[in-house]
């Protein structure tokens, strides 16, 4: 569980609106991340997720409301985006701060995974490698706080628990805060104190992730409860 909230915010977004062209992408959204916190946004396909995150690391603009970002923000993007024929070594290097310490050492202490491909070409890694290069050359700006958009796409269970303990650690050692976008609700509510849910562009529900998870609707509509139907 990440630390109380009440610390100053990390991100503060503020009456957020983002259009493409005449379409409403997100409508009037307000989330705040504190120092030190894990938050949780989900919500369904084309909610306004990416949008979002997208916004918060100035890819998208605002047409409306104020995005605030305190520190440095790391931004892991949706579908990993490595660069498949550089070596993994390579991709975390890309990631350092304005080309200060580049030293990847730090990276392999926390994915000791990754020490043994460091030279291997990143596009032949599994999908679960490419995640932990993503979040390593994130971690590489030194970060105070990190979005990770869509953590668990593609992946399977056991690799999926694995980057979760590795973010809980860098949560719980370092302060790190995160903003954790998945569209594995379970997932995002056991591993964050409190979440968002995003619908077609609007906030549908917030709160601690414990109340969240045993609101019906939230139940029926993201942890397949009674009204189990797939999505
Ligand atoms: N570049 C774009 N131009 C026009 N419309 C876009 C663009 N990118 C996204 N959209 C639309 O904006 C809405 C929000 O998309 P977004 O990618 O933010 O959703 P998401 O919640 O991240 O979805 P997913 O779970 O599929 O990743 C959708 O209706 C989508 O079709
Ligand atoms: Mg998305």
């Amino acid at each position: 569980m990440s630390r109380p909230a009440g610390g100053a915010p990390v991100i503060d977004v503020d009456d957020l609106t983002v259009r493409y062209g005449a379409a409403v992408a997100l409508d009037a959204v307000t989330l705040t991340v504190r120092v030190g916190e894990m938050v949780a946004l989900i919500g369904p396909n084309g909610a306004g997720k990416s949008t979002l995150v997208n916004t918060l690391s100035g890819i998208l603009r605002p047409a409306s409301g104020t995005v605030t970002v305190t520190g440095r923000l790391a931004h892991v993007p949706e579908g990993r985006q490595m660069f498949g024929s550089l070596t993994v070594d390579d991709n975390l290097r890309l990631g350092a701060w304005r080309g200060r310490d580049r030293s990847t050492a730090r990276i392999y202490a926390i994915f000791p995974e990754l020490a043994r491909v460091r030279k291997h070409r990143a596009g032949l890694l599994s999908g679960g490698q490419q995640q932990m290069v993503a979040l390593g050359r994130a971690l590489m700006s030194r970060p105070q706080v990190l979005v990770i958009d869509e953590m668990s796409l593609g992946l399977a269970p056991l690799v999926v628990s694995d980057l979760a303990v590795h973010l809980r650690t860098l949560n719980a050692q370092d302060g790190l805060a995160v903003l954790l976008i998945e569209q594995n609700a379970r997932l995002a509510l056991e591993l964050c104190s409190r979440a968002y849910v995003l619908e077609a562009g609007k906030l549908a529900a917030q709160g601690p992730s414990a109340e969240l998870a045993s609101s019906p609707a939230v139940v029926a509509a993201y942890l397949g409860g009674a009204a189990e139907e797939g999505r």
